[in-house]
């Protein structure tokens, strides 16, 4: 048994600006299933949205995030974030990180989709998250405790419910509990519970499940967003082509050169995400083929170096001009309930970044404020438990627990194929019933001790899949990620509400 002041699941940029902005006499514990350089900030393209730029506003990034959202965000969480925004930007710079540059020394900002003008900060052309991430590795200090390779399985939590410590099972098979008054959830989204996604493998919605078990609240969790480019070979998802891309004049067109987006917003290329999504999802289900033509792009490769590795990894030559795309998961909007602070419903559990559902997104997040809601959620956190890490914790013996009985499982495959087609990117009411009803079979263990890290996968999975289709049956309309055939359009009584889950809602 191990204890800290801290415990952080997850390694990615939420995490890291929580442990930068601890104080060095917090003592912290971080839990990785995997290595520290994996998990999805590492791969973010795109950049951190923020008006730093001369003629922008916050203001303006707060419109454009509620248009994007679809009004159903949280409007004081935005107005935070936005305002807070230029300042995260500071402390980074402050830190050394070398974001791309003009010719005349200023931040080069770049454009994504739906933003009312060029506010998007990026390092590296298209490797902002890996330079962020190796410049808040730079500060973690002696205080912090990095265990990598260990799955956490299971959240403790007392009498009254609170979260006292964690479970955990190393990859060679040693199950250790680690202890602290502060748990905190950072494990990113659930991308791979599609089989069409931008997300790093380890992306498998365990954080949700966790939580979820741990008798959190969840919240929005049938807003998944689904990115209009990822590179699509024969029809096999590749990775992101950013929507940076875009940003800079490339367009989507058929196989005969003519124009996918025009007509169908007056953004065209750069409207909305599940717009962009939706209408290349459309041409794809007619048998046809969508490509972005980058032949405007100057200096392609010294921009999209992360694209263009890619590219070349799959045999598209990008002086070619043509990259095919698809449109696959990138993003879940929904998420843990959480405060200002990113505390839960469960005492002393937090959950910070994607697995988090701070209201900042509504029903479809703007490009660029993902990497952003991490910086600022993470300090936020970081300045609650500096001012409450010494708390003392009681710890009680986890409860036994009965042995399970055979276990049956889906496989992943099963698991992502049924929600790509069933919960994917255009849904119905009988598509998502005949999911709930396939999900509902399995019956799923209580007891993960004897469980292998890879079943305990797929449990999480099944539960982080019930749980959006739970949400996008039961919300009968049509906003941002969310897209019902049988509900086409918004409905103004959805405006205000929330599809919220926990543990003693029955589902389905
Ligand atoms: C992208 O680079 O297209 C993704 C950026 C984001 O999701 O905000």
């Amino acid at each position: 048994m191990e204890q800290a002041d801290v415990i952080i699941i997850g390694s990615g940029i939420a995490a890291l600006q929580l442990i930068g902005n601890l104080r060095r006499d917090v003592n912290v514990i971080i839990l990785t299933k995997s290595e520290i350089k994996t998990g999805n900030s590492f791969l973010a393209q795109g950049g951190v949205a923020a008006s730093v730029g001369a003629e922008d506003d916050p203001y303006d990034h707060y419109r454009d995030t509620l248009e994007a959202g679809r009004g159903i965000n949280d409007h004081e969480a935005v107005i935070q974030l936005t305002k807070q925004a230029p300042s995260v930007i500071g402390d980074l710079l402050e830190a050394g990180c070398d974001f791309d540059r003009n010719y005349r020394g200023e931040l080069r900002l770049g454009r994504e989709g739906s933003h009312s003008c060029n506010r998007i900060v990026h390092g590296g052309g298209d490797q902002t998250g890996k330079w962020i991430i190796n410049c808040l590795l730079q500060k973690i200090g002696p205080n912090v405790r990095v265990k990598e390779h260990e799955f956490v399985y299971q959240l403790l939590t007392d009498e009254q419910g609170s979260c006292y410590g964690v479970k955990s099972k190393h990859r060679g098979g040693t199950k250790k509990t680690y202890l602290a008054p502060h748990v905190v959830l950072a494990t990113g989204g659930c991308g791979r519970v599609y089989d069409a996604t931008s997300n790093a493998e380890t992306v498998t919605g365990d954080g949700l499940a966790l939580g979820y078990l741990a008798g959190a609240e969840l919240v929005d969790m049938e807003f998944v967003q689904f990115h209009p480019t990822l590179l699509s070979i024969n029809g096999d998802i590749k990775g992101l082509v950013s929507e940076a891309v875009r940003g800079e004049g490339a367009f989507l067109v058929d196989e005969e050169g003519m124009p996918v987006m025009k007509g169908v917003h007056p953004l065209e290329d750069l409207a909305p995400r599940h717009i962009v999504a939706q209408t290349i999802y459309n041409h794809i289900q007619q048998g046809r083929e969508v490509f972005l033509d980058i032949t405007c792009i100057d200096n392609f490769t010294r921009k999209f170096p992360t694209v263009t590795r890619l590219c070349e990894k799959h045999g598209i030559a990008v002086e070619e001009g043509k990259i095919p795309v698809a449109p696959g998961c990138h993003f879940l909007m929904g998420g843990i309930r959480t405060d200002d602070v990113g505390g839960t419903t469960v005492k002393g559990l937090y959950a910070i970044g994607e697995v988090a559902c701070t209201g900042v997104h509504g029903a479809n997040r703007l490009a660029s404020n993902s990497l952003l809601e991490g910086l600022v959620y993470g300090k936020r956190l970081a300045q609650h438990i500096n001012h409450h890490s010494k708390e003392v914790i009681s710890f009680q013996a986890p409860r036994p627990m009965e042995e399970n009985r055979e276990v049956i499982l889906p496989s992943m495959e099963e698991i992502q194929q049924s929600m790509m087609k069933r919960v994917g990117i255009i849904r119905n009411k009988n598509e998502l019933i005949l999911q709930q009803e396939w999900l509902d079979s399995f019956s799923l263990p209580e007891n993960m001790d004897t469980l292998t890290i890879g079943q305990i996968s797929r449990v999480f999975m099944v539960i982080t899949s019930k749980l959006i289709t739970t949400s996008a049956l039961e919300r009968e309309e049509s906003r941002g990620g969310h897209f019902r055939q049988d509900f086409p359009l918004e409905r103004s009584d959805w405006q205000h509400r929330h599809v919220r889950l926990h543990k003693n809602r029955k589902q389905g």
